[in-house]
């Protein structure tokens, strides 16, 4: 059984949450340009690059190639560039940073503690990550709250932090992503057919087992509250960090979808 067969499931509401999700874009490119979607090509993100390119919107596409992609990510990854009518843009990590970290601290420095692991995440992602966003008003992820408790919130628009977050699939079921693969034929990663549901970088992601949570594959040697690489920081801490909670709570309240 492949991905699709195993997971393809529309929930009752799949049109409305479709429709919702297809305004969410629309503003996204109308309203918040510019904007651009970070894909990690996992099966969320490729639903959402189908649909910018269906809508025909000026939304530019992102993957933060870490150099430790799998191979499978990697050709979907030229794929996808062949086929987009929006562009796909690469950001990868600085050579010398890299090439110092591991000269330091080794190949596998990430299994020996968090500092070293989130040292590494900070090196071939966040970095990157700040140059995809540079002069970007807001950005688009494919992050859903069943995905984990810490994202059981997760909102449509996310006005919390200085950048608005777009997070246009917040309320999509598995099922639902599945679904909207099998009915337009969208191109996947063959790893999600080996029981990789969440695929990151390859050393930090393994396949689950039957009953295991959606992330147990990701960094699975650590604690649950530890799993997040980065690239999202929770708003409440982006807020406590600024200083500015009454501030943005009401800058959510002004903008919210
Ligand atoms: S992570 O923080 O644990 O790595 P996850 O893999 O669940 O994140 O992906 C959540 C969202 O973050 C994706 O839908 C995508 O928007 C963004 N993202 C994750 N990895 C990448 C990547 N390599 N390149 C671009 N965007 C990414
Ligand atoms: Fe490094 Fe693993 Fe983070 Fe990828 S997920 S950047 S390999 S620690």
């Amino acid at each position: 059984m492949n991905a699709i067969q195993l997971h393809a499931r529309a929930s009752k509401d799949f049109e409305s949450k479709l429709a919702a999700t297809q305004e969410v874009l629309r503003r996204a490119a109308h309203e918040f340009s510019p904007v651009t979607q970070a894909s990690s090509l996992g099966a969320e993100d490729v639903v959402i690059t189908h649909l910018i390119n269906s809508l025909g919107l000026d939304i530019p596409v992102f993957v933060l190639d870490t150099g430790m992609l799998h191979e499978e990510t990697l050709a979907l990854l030229e794929r996808t560039r062949a086929s987009s009518r929006a562009p796909v843009n690469v950001y990868r990590p600085v050579q010398e940073s890299v090439i110092h970290f591991v000269a330091s601290e080794g190949k596998d420095a990430m299994y020996r503690s968090i500092e070293l692991r989130k040292g590494c995440c900070h090196i071939r992602k966040v970095e990157p990550l700040e140059r995809a966003l540079a002069g970007k008003k807001a950005w688009i992820t494919g992050l859903r709250r069943e995905q984990s408790a810490a994202r059981a919130e997760v909102p449509l628009l996310d006005a919390s932090a200085e950048r608005v977050k777009f997070n246009p699939l917040a309320d999509w079921t598995w099922g639902d992503v599945w679904h909207y693969i099998r009915l337009n034929g969208v191109d996947y990663n063959p790893l999600h057919d080996k029981f990789y549901p969440s695929i990151g970088c390859a050393p930090c992601t393994r396949a689950i087992a039957l009953g295991e949570d959606f992330r147990a594959g990701r960094w699975w040697w650590e604690d649950e509250s530890a799993k997040e690489c980065g690239l999202h920081v929770k708003s409440e801490d982006a807020a406590r960090e600024s200083g500015d909670e009454e501030d943005n709570e009401q800058k959510g309240e002004e903008i919210s979808a």
